[in-house]
């Protein structure tokens, strides 16, 4: 289908590099490298690489009919299964299935009674919902910055926003919303203070936001059983899709019974109403309290049934595609010189189920990282002004290719309503502050970006990712 527009052959493109080598190094300002890149990016390929690839397939098609032909159509035992399902590979006693991950994370603060009377903490690295749920309570949302190595809130940076908040506000109730980014466990070992001992001295209500972790593994505990209460996103981008779609992980039959209410306008049916609904009767539900439409319809439930019987697969191929991703990048001097493979923990990696394969810009010592964003002056180096713009080009140059590179997350104090509430609720004293309180935020945002990771990936598909990058790690590792 695809034609090689431009066929630059190896050994013409071989003969290219030996020259523009020793030319750059003769006449620097003649052989400029941007030149030569815009040489090779004129090379297509017949292999097209997209971000992502959804595994919703004929399964999903056949499950999905079923159920319309059903007429069940909302709530019905695909919904129970999928829950079932859901819970047992968690490790947790229930999974409350509804339409998305931003109303999972809605039904909870409201389940926990998060109100004006609040204060609740977010990352400043996240997907915007996280801070839209927040605000939508009433609540004094704080962002709190993030390490650039696990892109996950800094504990360190959390606990002295609560002392902050402590000062201010003796008496309010806090509520912290760890997001667990892109398989991370937030708050777990690689901070000294970790979420769970925090958040018990400082009398914390923690709300896990794993919309973007489902499926990870940490020290053998899985995603959805890492934070006490839980919600997760099925949204199309993520590991495992029902369209839209979401849960919430509690071991609190109490828990589970006020969310299914929640979720469907705070409606409870005993179980002669429940008897009766299912035989046609005509017993109205009762309204202990008002609630929302939250519900996940019987397809989406269909889906996800089908989804969780290929989840060994997902994560299989998800962690061989990052691990061949890791070595090969690791193992070339001119690629390691210019990125970062993603974090891995001593002896855990196996079990880290990526949902997005994120590479940083080599624009400080792997180990130098981790702290580097507790100080400015990093920022305002060249090598960082360097790589921001090198990251900038790569997924350019990538893009005409057609590799679509992604920058994986947003940065919300790039966003100018947030900016303004923290100016107005006095935690930043103006909107030129907001680099200077969120510089893990920024390093992420400026160094990452993340290469293309979905389980239908082929090995061609792999390779022609890497020697995009290889080709753009030549041209310009020693610029
Ligand atoms: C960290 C985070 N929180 C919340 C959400 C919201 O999930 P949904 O799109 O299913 O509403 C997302 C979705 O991308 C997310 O990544």
């Amino acid at each position: 289908m695809f034609r090689i527009a431009d066929p630059i052959s190896i050994r013409s493109r071989s003969l290219v590099i030996v020259i523009m080598r020793f030319g750059s190094a003769v006449f620097p300002q003649l052989w400029r490298r941007a030149e030569c890149s815009r040489l090779f990016s004129t090379r297509i390929s017949a292999i097209e690489v997209p971000y992502t690839q959804s595994t919703v397939g004929a399964e999903e098609i056949d499950a999905v009919s079923q159920v319309i032909a059903s007429d069940r159509l909302i709530m019905g035992p695909k919904v129970t299964e999928f829950e079932s399902m859901l819970a047992r590979f968690c490790g947790r006693k229930f999974a409350v299935a509804v339409s998305s991950g931003t109303s999972a994370l809605q039904a909870v603060l409201h389940l926990r009674g998060v109100s004006s009377e609040w204060t609740v903490f977010v990352p400043a690295y996240t997907w915007v919902a996280t801070y839209n749920v927040a605000v939508a309570t009433g609540a004094r949302v704080i962002l709190v910055d993030v390490r650039p190595d696990s892109y996950c809130m800094s504990m360190r940076a959390l606990e002295r926003a609560i002392e902050d908040e402590r000062k201010l506000f003796p008496n309010r109730r806090l509520c912290v919303m760890p997001v667990h980014m892109f398989g991370y466990r937030c708050g777990a070992e690689v901070d000294e203070i970790t979420l769970d001992a925090l958040s018990k001295q400082h009398n914390v209500t923690v709300i896990g936001d794993a919309c973007c972790a489902f499926a990870s593994v940490e020290n053998g505990v899985t995603c959805g059983n890492w934070t006490p209460i839980e919600c997760t996103s099925f949204h199309p981008r993520k590991l495992l899709t029902t369209g839209e779609g979401g849960a919430v992980f509690t071991d609190s039959e109490e828990e589970m019974l006020r969310l299914k209410r929640l979720r469907d306008h705070g409606a409870f049916r005993d179980a002669e109403q429940r008897k009766q609904t299912t035989q046609g009767g005509t017993l109205v539900p009762q309204f202990p309290e008002a609630g929302f439409n939250y519900r996940m319809t019987e397809m989406q439930g269909a889906i996800g049934v089908e989804q969780m019987k290929k989840i060994d697969w997902i994560t299989s191929r998800r962690k061989s595609i990052a691990r061949r991703y890791d070595e090969e990048i690791q193992a070339s001097k001119e690629l390691s010189s210019l990125l970062q493979v993603p974090l891995a923990r001593t002896g855990l990696l196996d079990d880290r189920v990526l949902t997005a394969y994120p590479v940083k810009m080599n624009f400080a010592s792997p180990a130098s990282v981790v702290e580097s964003f507790l100080s400015q002056d990093i920022q305002s180096t060249e090598r960082y002004a360097r790589m921001k713009r090198l990251r900038h080009e790569i997924i350019h140059h990538c893009a005409q290719v057609r590799v679509a590179l992604r920058p994986p997350m947003i940065c919300l104090p790039d966003i100018a309503f947030i900016v303004r509430d923290q100016v107005r609720l006095g935690i930043l004293a103006s909107e030129d502050q907001v680099d200077l309180r969120f510089p893990g935020a920024r390093v992420c945002l400026d160094m990452t970006f993340a290469l293309p990771s979905f389980p239908q990936l082929s090995a061609d598909q792999q390779s022609r990712v890497l020697e995009v990058l290889h080709e753009f790690a030549a041209a310009h590792v020693t610029e």
